[in-house]
């Protein structure tokens, strides 16, 4: 508890518990796998459950109450009433930004579930091997596994011969709708540390090539040695502020915009980031969404697919950007496409990803299909 207490103390805004967390935590050889995902579950609990915590007492004694809180929570959530999760578990302005129900409520209250994405051909080698982990909805997602266990995933032999990642599930349904098919050439426009890359990849079999461009070089570094760990090789790195002069000239059968976003649909995982996100936070990045799908999208070739994915869900930044990408871009039409988790419903061009339906990130995803091509330059001044 006095660890758990010692990283809540540490954190804010600027160094996030989770950064926290890897920092203390990572040479501390008495703790086992299990006690230090203990010690991080209980710093989690302070922060989901901070609107019911009393200031006023030592903070080792809110962390204990809040673990104490999860505990009750998870054995039964009825005894927390939606009215009192409205009032306590999110800040007051999040009504005005994104539909609050009760089953969203509770899923923020939910402690996460651990997702993985089996590299294709090792599924049952991964399940087999790792102890507690389950294959998620074999028929229509057969990479998708579910890890239960405590064991240190990323010491394990599979994970370091590249045989999973660990991807949420809808992160993975992202890949999955982009669909590229091998030997095209996709554009992975905001690609991070690369976990839709390799996904990518992986769908396209190595072949045919993806550009990953990000604006941290220190994130395409990590996603080189990502790529090098699964043998991923089809892609190219290069860096992108998002501004109007793009990494490249080349027209892309596909480019994805998995755009920074203030990740309202990880607030279950990342709890902490509901008490340090503001309404500002979620307008600039609103600007920042639609900039950057407005510059993207110069680079898909007539026919090719423009594919946003956020994971939030506040208005502001799915159906605002989307509205004015419509509004600025009429060379693009929405193109419907199939959610793999739900064939029988119609595609979509718009699918809103909500976190309580399996215990996952929330997300948004939109896409569009270019008509007709580029008239030069297709971007406003100032954006
Ligand atoms: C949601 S994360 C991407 C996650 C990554 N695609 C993955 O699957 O692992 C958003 C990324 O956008 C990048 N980013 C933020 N602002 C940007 C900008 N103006 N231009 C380009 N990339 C930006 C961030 O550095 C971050 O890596």
């Amino acid at each position: 508890m006095n660890l758990a207490a010692a990283i809540v103390r540490q954190s804010s805004r600027e160094q996030p518990a989770d950064r926290q967390l890897r920092w203390t935590l990572k040479d501390r050889p008495e703790l086992d796998p299990a006690e230090l995902r203990q010690v991080a579950r209980t710093v989690f609990a302070y922060y989901r459950w901070l609107g019911w915590l009393n200031a006023n007492v030592p903070l080792p004694r809110q962390v204990r109450e809040a673990a104490e809180h999860q505990e009750r929570f998870n054995k039964n959530p009825a005894l927390f009433p939606p009215k009192k999760l409205e009032q306590l578990a999110i800040p007051e302005w999040v009504r005005d930004h994104l539909e609050v129900t009760p089953a969203w409520l509770r899923s923020l209250q939910t402690e996460p579930r651990l997702w993985l994405r089996a590299r294709p051909g090792h599924a049952d080698n991964v399940c087999f091997r790792l102890v507690n982990c389950e294959p998620f909805n074999p028929k229509l997602l057969p990479d998708t596994l579910l890890f239960t266990g405590e064991q240190d995933l990323f010491k394990t032999p599979e994970f370091q011969a590249g045989e999973f990642e660990l991807q949420d599930l809808n992160s993975q349904l992202v890949g999955l709708i982009c669909n590229p098919a091998p030997g095209q050439k996709w554009w992975d426009a905001c690609a991070g540390e690369g976990g839709k890359l390799m996904h990518l990849s992986d769908l396209m079999k190595n072949q045919g090539l993806i550009w990953a461009s990000d604006r941290s070089v220190s994130r395409l570094e990590k996603l080189k040695q990502r790529a090098a760990r699964g043998r991923v090789y089809n892609y190219q790195v290069a860096a992108w502020d998002g501004g109007l002069k793009l990494p490249t000239r080349t027209h892309f059968d596909g480019v994805l915009i998995d755009a920074p976003c203030s990740g309202v649909g990880t607030w279950h995982r990342n709890p902490q980031a509901r008490w340090t996100t503001t309404p500002q936070d979620v307008q600039e990045l609103s600007a920042i969404q639609i900039r950057l799908l407005m510059h993207s999208a110069r680079a898909v070739k007539p026919g090719g697919r423009l594919v946003y994915a956020v994971c939030t869900l506040t208005r502001a930044e799915t159906n605002d950007v989307v509205a004015a990408f419509n509004r600025q871009m009429p060379e693009f039409r929405p193109l419907p496409l199939a959610n793999p988790l739900t064939p029988e419903k119609p595609p979509n061009s718009v699918h809103w990803l909500w976190p309580q339906k399996h215990g996952s990130n929330g997300m948004f995803i939109a896409s569009w299909t270019r008509t007709k091509p580029a008239a030069q330059p297709a971007v406003q001044p100032g954006l």
